[in-house]
């Protein structure tokens, strides 16, 4: 239990003589700045793990256990001693990114100290640190911004909730190619309550494994109770006790099947087989489809399993496999030929209007206000003028063109106005 406590916490659970004997030789100044010290307040778990052996340092816990505290910390830290110059940051969206590990409470902002605060610069999405160092903000939705960065040091966070995890995190890994000043190597902080994704669950495998590079350090929602409200933490153990999701979201535990599930994956593991399909005498897919083909309705479900004909009553499943987003209409059964068809056609318009667009010159801030396909419409003749709604500025024209195809703007309003065409050729530019 001990090993979870932060020093301030065991100083805390001291009787005022011995902590004051333990203090006596420190100023007032000198107490004040001790407790701002993150390496005071720092449970164990949330400190980067002793050695210098390993490259990835996975912090798995509960919600509100301290995770993005500690990322941004030892960020700050590592920077502050001048051992990294080019950290990378990545959350799951720009906006997490911004609102959690930048500007959030726990984020890196508000967690450098007075004496070495940082500047923002949204524009450039960078943060600068009074000794040069920057801090690269990344999105995981945009895994193809990680391409080119030189990276020294870099903090995930909630990395199973990332939508292209696989993209960003191998390209991540590329980018981390620089020694830090001191010459170690290049390291990444996971913060992250855990989910059985794959990168998660090849990261435990690797920290179990021979030569392991992954550290992994776990804390619970409830090791951080000093820091939070204890009516909630109360409410949190009443309404979700021993469950599952208790285990998942708030002890930080790896949880591989789902509550009461039939098949798990142990089983599944146990039974998986490579077999020839002439070879089962049975083969079964069961479809479990979802209500609706948005992109808000769930997942579809697709089992496919196989029972070989030799030993009857020995079921072995040959694959088991969610697959995200199914259209109904394939279901069905629609032809394959078919839905090729429409895929080679959807992106052959995709490559004219790309074509059209570019041809026009259209600066960006036009282009904004109509779509490709009202501009395809246009230029054809099929369609003489358009109005639309736009963000432009007032007064866009297209560059070097007649006055026909001029594309103008009531002063302030928010319409744009396409007038008539009498030849396509008059869309584009020079
Ligand atoms: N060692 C600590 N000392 C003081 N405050 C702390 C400590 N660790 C965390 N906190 C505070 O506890 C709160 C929760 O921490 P944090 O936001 O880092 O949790 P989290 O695990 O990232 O939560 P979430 O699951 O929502 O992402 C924050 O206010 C943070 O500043
Ligand atoms: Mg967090």
């Amino acid at each position: 239990m001990t090993k979870k406590l932060s020093l301030a916490q065991l100083l805390a659970s001291l009787s005022p003589e011995e902590r004051e004997r333990l203090l006596a030789a420190l100023s007032a100044e000198e107490r004040d700045a001790l407790a701002r010290e993150w390496r005071f307040n720092a449970r164990p778990d949330q400190l980067p793990p002793d050695g210098d052996w390993w490259r990835v340092w996975l912090f798995c816990a509960g919600r509100g256990a301290g995770k993005s505290r500690a990322g941004a910390e030892w960020c700050i830290e590592e920077i502050r001693a001048g051992r990294r110059r080019a950290v990378g940051c990545i959350g799951p969206t720009a906006d997490s990114v911004r609102r959690v590990m930048v500007e959030g409470p726990s984020g890196i902002l508000a967690s450098c100290p007075e004496d070495f605060r940082a500047d923002y610069e949204p524009s450039v999405r960078r943060i600068r640190f009074p000794n040069g160092a920057l801090i690269h903000l990344f999105s995981a939705e945009e895994p193809e911004r990680l391409r080119g960065p030189n990276l020294d040091l870099g903090w995930c966070d909630e990395l199973c909730a990332w939508s292209n995890a696989e993209a960003a995190w191998s390209n991540l890994q590329l980018a981390l190619r620089l020694p830090g000043t001191d010459g170690s190597p290049p390291r990444v902080m996971v913060s992250t309550t855990p989910k059985p994704t794959p990168i998660i669950k090849a990261l435990v495998a690797d920290a179990a494994g021979e030569n392991p590079s992954v550290i992994i350090t776990r804390a619970s929602t409830f090791d951080n109770r000093t820091n939070l409200d204890p009516a909630t933490l109360a409410f949190f153990e009443k309404t979700y006790g021993n469950s599952h999701l208790a285990k998942q979201e708030l002890l930080g535990q790896l949880i591989e099947d789902a509550e009461g599930a039939l098949w798990t994956r142990a089983l599944i593991e146990k039974t998986r087989a490579t077999v020839q399909r002439e070879l089962l005498e049975r083969i079964v897919v069961a479809v479990d489809p979802s209500g609706g083909t948005g992109r808000g309705s769930g997942e579809c479900g697709i089992v496919v399993a196989g029972q070989d004909w030799p030993r009857p009553g020995r079921p072995r499943l040959c694959a088991v496999r969610p697959v995200r987003q199914v259209h109904r209409r394939r279901l069905l059964g629609e032809p394959s030929a078919h839905i090729a068809r429409r895929a080679q056609m959807k992106s052959l318009r995709r490559g004219i209007m790309d074509a059209i667009w570019s041809a026009t010159r259209l600066p960006a801030s036009t282009r904004a206000c109509l779509s490709a396909s009202s501009m395809l419409r246009m230029a054809s003749g099929r369609e003489r003028s358009r109005s639309r709604r736009c963000t432009s500025k007032a007064g866009s024209t297209i560059p070097g063109s007649s006055t026909s195809s001029k594309i103008s703007f009531a002063a302030g309003s928010r319409t744009a106005t396409c007038r008539p065409l009498t030849g396509s050729t008059r869309w584009f530019g020079p």
